[in-house]
């Protein structure tokens, strides 16, 4: 039922297996989007937040093959009052899953499509998150499953890409040379990538997260999301997500999204602002987002002007603070990338009424290092007593 269409050039592709690319442009530019005949569908509000990402049938790219399918998406909208000076906000906390982070809603469609078009192969290169998340939802299939990614990956993501069995490369070389470096291997191999933005579907899934936005809100969605940003695949999903709900009659208004970045890697902000493409090396303690050549960087930056959103960058001692405040006040404990969201949130200017989400895109417990843990003293069984008062 969908289409591809070149970002740029806007040529048109049939989705035959093994299309990645438009021919016609180079690797960034030629991006392409998966179009569906919107004004055609008719969708009926039936869905279900607690269910998975296949419940959205025809808006989905991809048939349902494996056991874990059902349990990708469907992640909780914690909604409160009066908090961070907002009087109606909430975090949608995609730190459950299977994995633990966003990239499972990827992975999925990933996986199914690559089991689709006959592969037996599927490979990634990825700064920790899209790669555990592949490994752990491809450990039950037939699935070759080849990773890349840097050697400073954080302990708890290594921990998961150990445990799950896939064929691991820690290479020592950032996430940007990774990537480039998977390209030519898996590609020269006809594996099956699940790389961001040369992937098209992999944006499918990430989608979903708006939709079940939408859906939670009760089809009265909020009015702006803050979500991190590092290749620009999170952003452009769920710019495009909501506008699809919005085509397809499900929702009267588009939420603004606004991406944050780490001031130490803010370079998809620079090219949205500045219109001129770049890459540059990049450093920050965020590690899911330290990315200084955005893969998607045109759907993004064209995604985003269409929806009207922006870019904001924190600074890591913000984005270390926004963990504990996040934690101690709401129970969600994040990622760094997951709580630039709540540091953006702060340095903005948004009016207090505003309604606002944050989108919480990675479980804390991947990467402890930062958290800066009091100095603390231990207490003998007697000590304790005594302190509350008991003999
Ligand atoms: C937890 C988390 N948040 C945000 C992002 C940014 O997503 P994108 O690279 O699509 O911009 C990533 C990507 O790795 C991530 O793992
Ligand atoms: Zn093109």
């Amino acid at each position: 039922m969908h289409r591809l269409r070149c970002i740029t050039c806007g040529k048109e592709y049939s989705p035959e297996a093994g299309r990645y690319l438009c021919d016609d442009c180079d690797s960034i530019h030629g991006t392409l989007e998966v179009i569906y005949p919107l004004d055609e569908m008719k969708i009926v509000k039936k869905f279900d937040s607690r269910k998975g990402i296949f419940q959205f049938g025809d808006l989905i790219p991809a048939k349902s093959h494996t056991v874990m399918d059902d349990y990708v998406g469907g992640t909780p909208l914690c909604r409160f009052v009066d908090k961070f000076g907002y009087k109606d906000i909430s975090i949608k906390y995609d730190g459950t899953g299977i994995s633990a982070s966003y990239k499972d809603r990827a992975s999925i469609i990933a996986i199914n499509r690559a089991i689709e078009e006959g592969n037996d192969c599927i490979f990634c290169a990825s700064t920790g998150n899209a790669a555990s998340s592949l490994a752990l939802l491809s450990a039950n299939t037939n699935l070759r499953t080849v990773i890349f990614v840097p050697s400073t990956i954080p302990k708890g993501k290594l921990a998961q890409l150990m445990v799950a069995g896939a064929e691991i490369f820690p290479v020592e070389a950032s996430y940007d040379e990774v990537f480039d470096l998977s390209i030519e291997i898996g590609l020269s191999n006809a594996w099956y990538t699940r790389n961001s933005a040369v992937n098209p579907y992999l944006l499918e899934g990430k989608k979903t997260g708006a939709y079940e936005i939408c859906i939670q809100y009760d089809y009265d969605p909020p009015d702006y999301v803050f979500v991190g940003v590092g290749d620009g695949t999170i952003i452009s999903s769920l710019c495009k997500g909501f506008k699809e709900f919005y085509i397809l009659g499900l929702i009267k208004k588009i939420p603004k999204v606004i991406g944050v970045q780490a001031q130490g890697a803010s370079t998809l902000m620079k090219v949205f602002e500045g219109g001129k493409l770049i890459k540059e090396s990049v450093s920050t303690i965020a590690d899911s987002i330290s990315v200084g050549n955005p893969r998607d960087v045109i759907k993004a930056c064209k995604y985003l002007s269409d929806n009207g959103g922006r870019i904001i960058s924190v600074s890591d001692d913000e984005i270390i603070a926004a963990i504990s405040l996040m934690a101690a006040e709401t129970g969600i404990f994040s990622e760094p990338a997951g709580a630039v969201t709540l540091s953006g949130l702060l340095k903005s200017d948004l009016p207090r009424k505003a309604k606002v989400c944050l989108l919480v895109t990675g479980n804390g417990l991947k990467d402890t290092s930062n958290i800066k843990v009091k100095s603390f003293r231990t207490f003998t069984i007697d000590e304790v007593y005594s302190y509350f008062g008991k003999e």
